[in-house]
């Protein structure tokens, strides 16, 4: 495909709203699931529930105005998602971390990510070491690893990541 590609017509960018909150939660611990089974404890991942992230949704979506989420529909059918927010490390404060960013596995290389991603403007994020596929799509929207690693977690799960920034 052409790397000017554009995302499909049909695709809509808007903002997330509380009513949101069960679909996402569902798609949100359906890929938690993708990426981390056998690799997270079974035990962190049955806290994961989609009732779980759903209930996160709520808060994500009424955190402040800092606090931006958008969602990707097709058909009116939500397939995607991406928040930002405040950088959470000392010293990132003012920039924009990007949090999220999933797409429905039966959507993928439609050019979906890149739209969502457009449209959060994030300054940097953190990414599980070992996600190649995610490091690659990030590689391509200009996003370079600036040499910093750390021993994250993820619902106290340890998980090692690498940051990426433009
Ligand atoms: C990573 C992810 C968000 C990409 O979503 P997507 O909508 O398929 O991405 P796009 O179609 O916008 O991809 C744009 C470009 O990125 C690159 N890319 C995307 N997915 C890729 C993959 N699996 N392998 C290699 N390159 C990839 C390609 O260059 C692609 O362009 P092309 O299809 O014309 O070759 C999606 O695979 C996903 O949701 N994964 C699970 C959740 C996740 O890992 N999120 C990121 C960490 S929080």
């Amino acid at each position: 495909m052409s790397p000017d590609r554009r995302a499909d017509p049909a695709l809509v960018i808007r903002r997330a709203e509380a009513s949101d909150a069960p679909t996402l939660g569902l798609m949100h611990a359906e890929v938690f699931l993708e990426l981390y089974f056998g690799v997270l404890p079974e035990s962190t991942l049955a806290q994961l529930s989609p009732e779980a992230m759903a209930a996160l949704w709520h808060r994500f979506v009424s955190r402040g105005e800092r606090y931006v989420q958008w969602v990707a529909e097709l058909g009116g059918d939500p397939v995607g998602f991406v928040g930002t927010g405040p950088g959470r490390e000392i010293g990132y404060e003012a920039g924009t971390e990007l949090y999220f960013l999933v797409v429905a596995p039966g959507v993928r290389r439609r050019g979906i990510a890149r739209a969502l991603l457009r449209q959060a403007d994030p300054d940097y994020l953190w990414v599980w070491e070992e996600n190649r596929a995610a490091r690659t799509f990030y590689r391509k929207q200009k996003f370079f690893p600036d040499s910093v690693a750390r021993d994250g977690s993820l619902f106290g799960a340890p998980l090692r990541e690498v940051r990426m920034s433009r």
